[in-house]
C-alpha cells in the first residue's frame, strides 16, 4: 500500500506562514513519488498554498467540514467549497474537535457523507482517551466510533476514506504508542472495516497512526504491518522536520 504522511497544523501560521513552510517542503521533498504526501492548514491559507504546491505530489486537505452545501450556517464551509480551493482531502473527527466542538460519530458521519456527495476524500479520526484503555474499553469505544461515523457508507465510496487512530492520551504529548500497541489497535481497526464494509474494502484503507510522531520514531511505526502512514501535528509545523518524517522510513 502507497504510504500516506499526512501534516495537521491545527490553528497555527498566519497565510504568509503557511506558504513559506509549503515552498520549503516542496523543496526539501523534491524526488520523493513513492508515498502521499498532506498539508492541511488553516482554512485562510488554503488557497495560497494550493498555488505553491499546484503540480507537485503534496496535496491539499482541510481541518474539517460543514455537511451541508449552502444556506445560513454561520461560520461553516461545504465540501464544494474546499474543493473549489484545492483540497483534495478533510479530516474529519479529530478528538479536538471532539473534545472543544462537540462534535459527535453523528455529525462525523454526516461529514462524511456530504465530503463523499462531493468526492471530497476523507481521513476520519478515532481514538481513545487513557482513562478508557486503562480499563480496557478501548476496543469498544474505537468500534462505535467507526460503526457509527461510518453508517451508510457504501464499499465503493469508501475508496475514499483513510482512517486515523489517533489515541487521545499520546496527541501533543509526546508519549507515543508503543509500535506493538498502534499495530494492535490497527488490526483491530481493520477487522472491523471488513465488517462494516468487507475485506476487499478493509485491505485497501490505510490506517494512519497520529499521537506524537515525530523524525525519531516513524520508522519503527511505519514498519508495523497495518500502519500505512502517518496524522503528524506539532513535528509538521517546521517544513525540515516534517521532511524527516516523510523521508524517514
Ligand atoms: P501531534 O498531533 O503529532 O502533535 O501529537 C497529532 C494530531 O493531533 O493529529
Amino acid at each position: 500500500m502507497r504510504p500516506f504522511i499526512a501534516a495537521n497544523w491545527k490553528l497555527h501560521k498566519t497565510v504568509e506562514e503557511s506558504v513559506e513552510t509549503a515552498a520549503r517542503l516542496k523543496i526539501i521533498i523534491e524526488g520523493v513519488n513513492d508515498r502521499d504526501i498532506l498539508v492541511c492548514p488553516p482554512f485562510t491559507a488554503l488557497e495560497e498554498i494550493y498555488h505553491v504546491i499546484e503540480g507537485t505530489n503534496i496535496m491539499l486537505g482541510a481541518q474539517d467540514v460543514f455537511w451541508e452545501e449552502e444556506g445560513a450556517f454561520t461560520g461553516e464551509v461545504s465540501p464544494e467549497m474546499l474543493k473549489n480551493v484545492g483540497c483534495e482531502y478533510v479530516i474529519i473527527g479529530h478528538s479536538e474537535r471532539r473534545k472543544y466542538f462537540n462534535e459527535t460519530d453523528e455529525t462525523v458521519n454526516k461529514k462524511i457523507r456530504a465530503s463523499f456527495a462531493d468526492e471530497l476524500k476523507v481521513i476520519l479520526c478515532v481514538g481513545e482517551t487513557e482513562e478508557m484503555r486503562d480499563q480496557a474499553k478501548h476496543r469498544d469505544f474505537v468500534e462505535k466510533e467507526l460503526e457509527d461515523g461510518l453508517k451508510n457508507i457504501s464499499s465503493s465510496d469508501a475508496k475514499m476514506l483513510a482512517v486515523a487512530y489517533e489515541p487521545i492520551w499520546a496527541i501533543g504529548t509526546g508519549q507515543t504508542a508503543t509500535p506493538e500497541q498502534a499495530q494492535e489497535m490497527h488490526a483491530f481497526i481493520r477487522d472491523r472495516l471488513s465488517v462494516i464494509f468487507d475485506q476487499k474494502t478493509a485491505d485497501s484503507i490505510r490506517i494512519l497512526y497520529g499521537g506524537s510522531v515525530k523524525p525519531d520514531n516513524v520508522k519503527e511505526l511505519m514498519s508495523q504491518k497495518d500502519i500505512n502512514g502517518a496524522l503528524v501535528g506539532g513535528a509538521s509545523l517546521d517544513a525540515e522536520s516534517f521532511g524527516k518524517i516523510i523521508k524517514g522510513f
